[in-house]
């Protein structure tokens, strides 16, 4: 339903979005504006942000006015939504005017039309001309219950039968034309119809609505499959075929303890897939349309099941769209949802595999699927030799972070992050020196390094000639300093998290951020400390954290509060060791968030981070700590 556009605006004047959000979640002041925890994906600290007339959420990218948060918060539709704000604004609603109704109308048409093609196509199957569709559709093992209960059907010919028998309920070219059945010239009048001489599929939406046809043409020729074009009721994208029947099947009450188990949602990549799937008892099947799964389409399938399972080919291609279907789906996740994977045997697709090795094998592949948090390594990992070089095991590492930092929960990315580091030094250990290639063996290198180690720097970490040992010791420092002032855990977690360190730090490390993750970031810097004290005592970590801090008993930032007046943030000391780590990484990181945020994508909290960090990197220029080349 269109409404009156002034009316709308008035209403959205009328309704202070600050409000009706803070009654749903609490909000808290940030600048002009309010911050809270998204209510729309799980999240510890706040990425939700409420300005004048509109909220976004930095984490998972929601975005929209007051009315349409109440429709997502709610589950309302636009009208109810509208109507609602409306009573509590004391506004009446506008009955719709001709026009949208015209408009209403038509979104009807066009499902009555497909519905009329529907039934023709389908009577077609079964009479004279549809004879070689059928026996094509049994020839591939389909009962005739299965042909009914899909809906198959027979295009005709393609020559003009169609249009007549249309023509008949009023149905005209035109019309046919913006429900997709007919191809169009340039200046949109219909030319021909787009189905002929195929099995029809009809392609309904997670309700049960006819949007769209897929066709196939009999035995070999080229395109194999035909699909409809996007309309005003079918966008390929949000679509997947079988997804009303899966979500029935999947959603339907169970009977007592011995009823069958709840199937499996499915995804799968063809329409023969899926009905050879239902067919065979496997209830929960769906496919996307011929493309790579769509971010609304794993939305759609959240909607029905909290880890649905995605086969892909056990070939190079399927390795590819596995890849690209974790690539999309990890932005996406959260605690309550994930994708589970498996693999089917090379050269095989559900449908063949049914048929040559039963309903067991399949089962015994969704039995084994595995949880995206389990293959994301292999997939990631894949192609990297056994014994990669330190650029080919840099190059990994980062990819791997990168992936895990996809995920916008903090405590669930943090999870990934540590699971797939755990995995990279599983797998990838760094081999002994003495077993290194080159001249390592035979030429004699022991125990010279091809590189001076600054015997001390100007920080005042301990002189040794040892270069982990420095390295060490700056990861001690910065422990150090989150263990006392853990408020900056938040700005510098990401960063912190790649970092290799010994286990009695990533212990303490591990500790800090489940705090962080559980606790919010809306506390003050005591109530945090408090926290993650409780935290260090219940894990039996105090030693170690003793151990940390009695090796700095005097923080920089302590050191320099009286007497000089510079006082150093302990944000900007977390920085100034952390880049001493690796300067170059530092500056790279640096530039490549400065560019993020040109792009658009910033908010208060990154520009304050961006301005710590610059201000760290010119300090140690300064202090000559690196040459100011950049
Ligand atoms: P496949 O080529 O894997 O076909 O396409 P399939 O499902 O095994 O089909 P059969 O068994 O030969 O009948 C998988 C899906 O890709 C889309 C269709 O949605 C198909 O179901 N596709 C394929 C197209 O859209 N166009 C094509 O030409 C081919
Ligand atoms: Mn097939």
């Amino acid at each position: 339903m269109a409404l009156d556009p002034a009316f709308l605006d008035e209403l959205r004047a009328r309704t202070p979005i600050a409000a009706v959000i803070g009654r749903r979640t609490k909000l808290v002041r940030s600048g002009r504006n309010w911050k809270a925890c998204c209510p729309f994906h799980g999240e510890k600290t706040p990425s939700f942000y409420v300005y004048d007339d509109h909220f976004h959420c930095f984490g998972c990218g929601v975005h929209g006015d007051v009315i349409s948060f109440v429709m997502q918060s709610e589950g309302r539709s636009f009208p109810e939504a509208v109507e609602e704000l409306a009573s509590a604004a004391g506004m009446e609603v506008p009955r719709p005017d001709r026009h949208q109704r015209e408009a209403q109308q038509e979104a009807r048409t066009l499902g009555d039309v497909l519905e009329a093609v529907q039934q023709a196509w389908r009577r077609r199957l079964y009479q004279n001309e549809g004879r070689e569709g059928l026996a094509y559709l049994r020839g591939r093992g389909l009962t005739d219950e299965t042909i009914e209960a899909f809906g198959l059907g027979w295009s005709g010919d393609g020559r003009g039968g169609l249009l007549a028998e249309l023509a008949a309920h009023d149905i005209t070219p035109a019309l046919l034309a913006q429900a997709g059945l007919m191809r169009v010239d340039e200046n949109g009048r219909p030319k021909g119809e787009l189905f002929f001489n195929r099995v029809t599929f009809p392609i309904r939406d997670r309700r049960g609505r006819l949007v769209s046809f897929g066709g196939r043409i009999l035995g070999d020729g080229q395109p194999k499959y035909l699909n409809g074009p996007e309309t005003a009721i079918f966008a390929k994208r949000r679509v997947l075929f079988g997804l009303d029947r899966a979500r029935a099947a999947v959603r339907a009450p169970r009977g007592g303890p011995d009823a069958p188990p709840r199937p499996e949602l499915l995804v799968v990549e063809g329409y023969m897939d899926v009905i050879a799937l239902h067919q065979a008892g496997f209830a929960g099947a769906v496919a996307p349309l011929g493309t790579a799964l769509t971010a609304e389409q794993m939305e759609a399938l959240w909607q029905v099941s909290s880890a649905p399972v995605l086969c892909f080919d056990g070939d190079a291609a399927g390795q590819r769209a596995a890849v690209k279907a974790a690539e999309t789906g990890l932005p996406l996740l959260n605690v309550d949802r994930t994708l589970r994977f498996c693999v089917l045997p090379e050269g095989e697709d559900p449908d063949s595999l049914l048929r040559q090795q039963g309903g067991a094998a399949m089962s015994g592949l969704i039995e084994g699927a595995r949880p995206l948090s389990e293959v994301l390594f292999g997939l990631l990992s894949e192609g990297v030799p056994r014994d990669p070089s330190p650029e080919q095991r840099a190059a990994l590492r980062q990819k791997l972070v990168e992936a895990a930092n996809l995920i916008p929960d903090r405590g669930l990315a943090s999870e990934y992050r540590s699971t797939l580091l755990d995995r990279f030094f599983a797998t990838f250990r760094r081999r002994p020196a003495s077993d290194a290639r080159g001249g390592g063996r035979q030429g004699g290198m022991h125990g010279t390094r091809p590189f001076p180690v600054p015997a001390a720097d100007a920080h005042g970490v301990p002189v040794t000639l040892d270069a982990q040992a420095v390295t060490l010791e700056r990861m001690r420092i910065l422990t150090a300093i989150l263990l006392r002032h853990p408020e900056v855990l938040e700005d510098v977690q990401d960063a912190y998290c790649r970092l290799d360190m010994p286990d009695e730090l990533s212990g303490l490390r591990a500790v800090m951020l489940d705090m962080l993750a559980e606790e919010g970031g809306d506390r003050d810097a005591p109530a945090l400390l408090l926290a993650l004290e409780e935290r260090i005592e219940a894990m039996g970590l105090s030693q170690a954290r003793d151990r940390v801090l009695s090796s700095h008993p005097l923080p920089l930032s302590a050191q320099k509060q009286d007497g000089d007046l510079m006082s150093i943030d302990a944000r900007q000391e977390w920085w100034h060791f952390y880049a001493l780590l690796n300067v170059e990484r530092f500056a790279r990181d640096l530039r490549l968030d400065t560019e993020r945020m040109c792009g658009g994508e910033f908010d208060e909290q990154a520009w304050e981070s961006l301005r710590v960090r610059l201000l760290a990197l010119e300090a140690l220029r300064r202090g000559g700590d690196i040459p100011d080349t950049q």
